[in-house]
């Protein structure tokens, strides 16, 4: 898998640009739009990844920060959804929370409350912006995230929510920076590893999917993203984005 992984990045691994060329969160972008269409390929490349049934928890998990999980489970969530999925996502970051954000629904209470309230999940699953799409947003941030995602609750909670969706996508903080992501694995159908093609080492993809592969979790694949990015230099990149021109970067899955 690695050695595959490592011709993509021979392909596709540019320097990073400057900073403040990242831009806002591109989510559930207009039909039209290139990023919107790499999702939909993401979208029909799960779907020869196995028999439904065999990948509706799916967790989404990355080596770093700013890899772009929660673009990949908001993203996703909502292609999936437009193509008739019931579909929720569920913020399981529960140190830098981010997809109320990105799906714009408040994040008053939610899956803290769960776990540490018993309140019943039913009520706190929020309408997101494509019919469809549920969220269950992370809640208040807890003191000790890895103990509470290790709970009986919170596998029940899995269970239960997977009973009751076509796609349940999880999304975490960094494989390599706790533990959170390598607790949760071993709950979940599968896992997509995200890969940014603009940071992403290749000896710390190694050690992510060791880690992965001792949880015993199944790897459905890798989703390199950021890529794309045009040959010419990074300050005309960010004038064509600037100019509100189509971005060029998106997701794909490698593997
Ligand atoms: N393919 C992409 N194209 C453009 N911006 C992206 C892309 N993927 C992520 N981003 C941006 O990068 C930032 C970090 O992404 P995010 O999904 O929050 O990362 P993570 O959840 O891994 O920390 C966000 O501002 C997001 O909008
Ligand atoms: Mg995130």
């Amino acid at each position: 898998m690695l050695r595959r992984l490592s011709r993509v990045f021979g392909r596709a691994r540019r320097p990073r640009p400057p900073a403040g060329a990242d831009g806002p969160a591109p989510v559930w972008v207009d039909g039209r739009t290139g990023l919107a269409e790499a999702f939909r390929t993401l979208r029909a490349n799960l779907s020869f990844a196995g028999p439904p049934e065999t990948r509706t928890l799916l967790l989404v998990t990355s080596t770093a920060p700013d890899d772009g999980k929660s673009t990949v489970v908001a993203n996703l969530g909502a292609v999936l959804a437009q193509a008739g999925d019931r579909v929720l996502v569920v913020d399981c970051d529960l140190r830098k929370p981010t997809l109320h954000r990105m799906l714009a629904v408040p994040n008053h209470r939610g899956l803290t409350n769960v776990l540490v309230q018993r309140a019943p999940v039913e009520e706190l699953l929020l309408d997101g912006p494509v019919p469809g799409l549920k969220v269950l947003t992370s809640g208040p941030v807890p003191p000790n995230p890895a103990e509470l995602l290790a709970t009986p609750e919170m596998s029940y909670l899995l269970a239960q929510l997977r009973e009751n969706y076509d796609a349940v996508l999880v999304d975490t903080p960094p494989l390599l920076a706790v533990a959170d992501a390598a607790v949760l694995a071993p709950l979940v159908d599968g896992v997509i590893l995200v890969v940014s093609a603009w940071s992403a080492r290749v000896d710390m993809v190694q050690e992510a999917l060791e880690q992965l592969e001792k949880a015993r979790a199944r790897i459905l694949g890798v989703v390199l993203n950021r890529t794309r990015v045009p040959a010419r230099d990074y300050y005309y990149y960010y004038y064509r984005y600037r100019r509100g021109r189509e971005r060029e970067e998106g997701p794909e899955i490698v593997l």
